[in-house]
């Protein structure tokens, strides 16, 4: 009987820490997918006319960006050592290898949004601001992102 009950609370202990680590991986995976929203569903539909150019729309989109990408570090603290189920993209070892040097790649986003603030007018500003903010996202995603299928 006694042995049942520890089997039994053995079980229920490995559950909930593959549950927690999966809580973890979908938290990051949804910070970056918060970010494509704005940069990619807003940002760059806008600079290829899929979408009517919208300054309002802009604004927010930055603003957006300017308040999630700063939080990169934090919410990748943990090593959640899996992927999100049927994700196409993962997150690479070597970001809690190297975590210093992924932290490192944040502060870049954050100049390159701080320097178009205020300065897109028109699709044409809008292209070199998804540009530059573009380029400093990969500059991360070259190193720390793995495509999964
Ligand atoms: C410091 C590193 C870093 C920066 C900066 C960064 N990302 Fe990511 N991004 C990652 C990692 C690691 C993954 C893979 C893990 C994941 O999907 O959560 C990822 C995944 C993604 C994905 C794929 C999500 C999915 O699974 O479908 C998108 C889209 C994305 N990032 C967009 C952006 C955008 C847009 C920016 C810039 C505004 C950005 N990222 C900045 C590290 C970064």
């Amino acid at each position: 009987m006694m042995r049942t009950v520890l089997v039994v609370g053995t079980l229920l202990l490995g559950a909930s820490a593959v549950v927690a680590q999966q809580d973890i991986a979908v938290k990051q995976d949804n910070l970056m997918r918060g970010q494509a929203k704005s940069l990619y569903s807003v940002i760059l539909k806008m600079t290829k006319g899929e979408i009517p150019y919208n300054q309002a729309a802009v604004d927010t989109a930055l603003a957006e960006l300017e308040a999630s990408v700063p939080t990169i570090p934090n919410v990748f603290a943990t090593n959640p050592k899996q992927d999100v189920v049927n994700s196409n993209y993962g997150s690479s070892q070597k970001v809690w290898q190297n975590k210093a040097d992924f932290d490192s790649k944040v502060p870049a986003v954050v100049k390159a949004i701080a320097d178009v603030k205020g300065k897109i007018k028109d699709v044409d500003t809008l292209k070199v601001a998804y540009k530059s903010i573009n380029d400093s996202c990969n500059n991360c995603h070259e190193t720390y992102r793995l495509k999964l299928k």
